[in-house]
């Protein structure tokens, strides 16, 4: 009896020390194929001061991305009023209680007008770390991206004198950008956007899949390594790298046309190339691609498969890679929703 469970005990020694190999392996083949972990401590700090430094803030300002100017980005970032109506803010769209985004196929903004494109929102968490933004990457970082739904007529419909007229209207933002930036502050529209940048750098979500890569094979289970070795052996890793896997730009329908190419009229860049969606979080970011035309990421995986790569996916090995995108749910940073100081007599009225 005892010999036998003392030979049970040196069977599982030796089992779960291949495990153990094999996923050292895993980890090993997932760095090669290009898979990168986000960066954790003073390297991420060094990472999103790299990334606000590229914001290029007016002359004379210095993004240090202190406490100050992430806080007073928060607070834009959440508020309705620098949209026209007062209704819609970043937040909207890009729900930070929702994984970064609305959970609707196509944007929905002022006057409930739909994304002319019908486009979809992507997701606001870990956008720091994409090369380019938007889905034709015609923004190169946050800052120059935050310029552009604030004005856009059926987001937020504001005109950047407006921004600013309401923004300076509040004598507690006045005091919080001075706070922020110095006394001699000058509250333009590029600066409003640049803040809320900041605050974007800090939207990062690290997962069990961070551990992994970092050299934990137990961070992850059999079902999700089984998930990311079926990932890395298919090719998707040829788009889905880095840290975001994704956020470059790529070609999409490489083998044949996306199914729902026609809902919508978006065909990528000039070059017909599209901005990879990163895959953090994909749990959470329904529906599925430009035009969120997928509810079940197994469809869009499958797709995928389909018009990127002209393989056919089985339902199994999409439910694996499922299982895989699990592990890439993230621990979301804790936010406090900001109180906003009220608006004064200056403050011009919501037009809707
Ligand atoms: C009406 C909904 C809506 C509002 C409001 C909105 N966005 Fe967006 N956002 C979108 C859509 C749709 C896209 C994709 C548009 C495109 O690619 O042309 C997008 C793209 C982005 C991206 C690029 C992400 C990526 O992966 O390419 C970022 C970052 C972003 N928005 C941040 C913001 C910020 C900051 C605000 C507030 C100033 C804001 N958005 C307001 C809908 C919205
Ligand atoms: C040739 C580059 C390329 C390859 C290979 C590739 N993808 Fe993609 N992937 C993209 C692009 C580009 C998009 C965005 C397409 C769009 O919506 O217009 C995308 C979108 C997605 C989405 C939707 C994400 C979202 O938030 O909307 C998922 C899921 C996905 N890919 C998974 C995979 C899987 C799994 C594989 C391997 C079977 C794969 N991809 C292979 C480039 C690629």
């Amino acid at each position: 009896m005892k010999k036998i469970a003392l030979l049970g005990s040196v069977i599982a020694f030796f089992a779960i020390n291949t495990f153990a190999a094999e996923n050292q392996e895993l980890i090993k083949k997932a760095k090669e194929a290009g898979l990168e972990p986000i960066p954790s401590g003073k390297e991420l700090r060094d990472y999103q001061l790299k990334k606000v430094k590229e914001i290029d803030l007016a002359t004379g300002y210095n993004p240090k991305l202190t406490d100050a100017q992430i806080e007073l980005g928060k607070k834009l970032y959440f508020d309705p009023r620098i949209s026209s109506s007062n209704l819609i803010s970043c937040n909207t769209c890009h729900n930070l209680a929702l994984g970064g985004v609305d959970v609707v196929p196509v944007a929905i903004g002022e006057k409930w007008q739909k994304n002319p494109h019908h486009l979809n929102s992507p997701t606001v968490f870990n956008s720091v770390f994409n090369s380019v933004q938007f889905w034709d990457g015609r923004a190169h970082h946050l800052g120059d991206q935050a310029q552009g739904p604030i004005q856009n007529p059926v987001e937020m419909g504001a005109k950047p004198n407006l921004v600013v007229e309401k923004i300076t209207s509040i004598p507690a933002y006045v005091d919080e950008f001075k706070k922020a930036y110095g006394n001699k502050v000058k509250i333009d529209f590029k600066l409003i956007a640049d803040t809320i940048a900041m605050y974007e750098t800090t939207l990062v979500t690290p997962s069990r899949y961070d551990d992994f890569l970092n050299g934990n094979p137990k961070a992850l289970s059999k079902g999700e390594q089984e998930g990311l070795d079926i990932f890395i052996d298919k090719g998707c890793i040829a788009c889905h790298n880095g840290i975001n896997l994704g956020g470059t730009m790529q070609p999409f329908g490489v083998v044949k046309p996306y199914e729902f190419a026609d809902v919508g009229d978006f065909k990528g860049d000039a070059n017909g190339m599209v901005k990879v969606p990163t895959l953090r979080n994909i749990a959470e970011t329904m529906p599925y691609f430009h035009n969120g035309q997928y509810w079940d990421v197994k469809d869009a995986i499958k797709e995928m498969g389909a018009i990127q790569l002209g393989i056919s996916i089985t339902d199994a090995e999409a439910k694996k890679i499922e299982t895989f995108f699990g592990s890439l749910t993230g621990k979301k940073p804790l936010v406090i929703y900001p109180v906003l100081a009220p608006v004064t007599n200056k403050t011009p009225k919501p037009v809707f």
